[in-house]
């Protein structure tokens, strides 16, 4: 298991690229399953994530080529030979529940994996089933797969209220719905820009959708979709990590491809806390107000407010920050094993269940650390830029899941990071 070494280095600038989303990619290569036609990705991330979402759509019958060095994700399934989706791979990454909606869609029936737990939390999928169920599937759970058939061989349309947000329930059931005999309101769905960008593609391949990116999304099922080619959006939440630089070690850093409307609550959380962000014709341009930043209060939410996946990045500042933070985790149950690193880096933090106490200290110092989950990695990864000395992360396939080449990009503002072969 790979480590990385990060020696703080002072104040970091520069120009970052920003990638693709994987959690719009991840929801994206599913939809291939919906039709019989070629669907094509740009933009896409390279992550390994989107190389298990490749081997889980391959094992389905799927073509998935990955050209350009990873960029152009080129997919067709012309029939999908296989409708079980194993045990082997799901477990790696919950994401794979996604391609329970569009089998079902397609071909009306489907055999997944449940997916099992993760590290920050139980993470059920018992909204996914009950969505499905309203649209008519008949769900078997047994020896730990979901056996689904769709009564009559078709998913119907159906009225569904979420009891509360979820972001992969509501893509599912958005991708079912496409191909649902007739018409589906989903109501308190989700409003993320991934699932907006998902419901982008879905129209260009032929769906009939409307209200993307409001939490009322009305489909009309059609018979068949077509091919598309579609470029996967910026990734909001590398976007965020990024703007995080310069705020704890000063600089100025310019997030290429960023845009404000992605980020909206981070920007103006780190605005408060003293850190300024400019629209620039490339993207958003980041730096320190003055000095050291001020403590800020965090709720994480679902979109638009305060995203969850950039709560452990934001901790890391407000290690840093003069005065007293409270963060509150409202969406997953465990979301703080972040915490525990940073305080062997000096960091002064007091969990009491879903709410963390931060209190700033001036300086964090470098120590051995171990990444927990993929947004914590990334999180020790900023606290060892800002840190007095070195700082090693160990456990970093957790970071190479969402963050592409994320030496190179840090080095290139002046950052002193090298990954050691384990
Ligand atoms: C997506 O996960 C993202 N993953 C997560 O990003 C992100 O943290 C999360 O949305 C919230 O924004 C992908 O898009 C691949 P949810 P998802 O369904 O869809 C509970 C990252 O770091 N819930 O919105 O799984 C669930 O346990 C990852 O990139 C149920 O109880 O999130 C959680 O507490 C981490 N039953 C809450 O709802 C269900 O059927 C929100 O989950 C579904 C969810």
């Amino acid at each position: 298991m790979d480590s990385i070494l990060v020696r703080g280095n002072g104040a970091l600038s520069g120009a970052i690229p920003i990638a693709g989303a994987k959690n719009a990619c991840l929801t994206l290569m599913p939809a291939t399953l919906l039709c019989d036609e070629p669907l094509t990705l740009t933009n896409a991330p390279r992550l390994s994530d989107i190389a298990t979402m490749t081997q889980l759509l391959q094992s389905l019958g799927a073509e998935v080529a990955s050209l350009q060095n990873g960029l152009v994700l080129a997919m067709s399934s012309h029939d999908i030979a296989n409708h079980i989706a194993d045990y082997d791979i799901v477990r790696k990454m919950r994401a794979s529940i996604l391609v329970l909606g569009p089998m079902l869609a397609r071909d009306g029936h489907a055999v997944v994996s449940l997916p099992g737990g993760c590290a920050i939390g139980a993470r059920p999928v018992d909204l996914h089933l009950r969505v499905l169920e309203a649209m008519g599937a008949v769900l078997d759970l047994r020896d730990g797969y979901v056996h689904a058939k769709a009564a009559g061989g078709r998913l119907k349309g159906a009225v569904f209220e979420f009891p509360f947000v979820s972001v992969g329930a509501t893509e599912n059931a958005l991708m079912a719905a496409t191909l649902a005999r007739g018409t589906t309101v989903l109501k308190n769905a989700a409003r993320e820009p991934e699932i907006v960008d998902l419901a982008r593609c879905l129209r260009k391949m032929g769906a009939e959708i409307e209200g993307e990116g409001t939490s009322t999304l009305t489909i009309q099922g059609v018979d068949r979709l077509h091919g598309a080619t579609h470029p996967v959006v910026t990734d909001r939440i590398e976007l965020g990590t990024y703007m995080l630089v310069p705020a704890i070690c000063g600089g100025e850093v310019e997030c290429i491809g960023g845009r404000l409307d992605l980020v909206g609550a981070f920007a103006e959380k780190l605005d408060a806390a003293g850190v300024s962000v400019t629209e620039t014709d490339r993207g958003l341009k980041v730096a320190r107000k003055n000095g050291r930043v001020t403590a800020v209060n965090v709720t994480t939410e679902p979109f638009p407010g305060f995203p969850t996946d950039l709560q452990a990045q934001m901790m890391a500042l407000l290690c840093t920050a003069s005065g007293v933070s409270v963060l509150e985790e409202k969406i997953f149950e465990n979301r703080f094993m972040h915490a525990p690193e940073l305080t062997r880096m000096g960091a002064r933090i007091e969990v009491h269940g879903g709410h963390a106490t931060v209190t700033g200290v001036e300086k964090l110092r470098g120590a051995r650390v171990m990444a927990t989950d993929l947004r914590a990695s990334v999180s020790l990864i900023l606290a060892g830029l800002a840190a007095e000395g070195e700082t090693v992360v160990s456990r970093v396939y957790h970071l190479d899941r969402g963050y592409e080449r994320v030496e190179e990009k840090l080095r290139a503002c002046g950052a002193q990071i090298e990954r050691i072969k384990a």
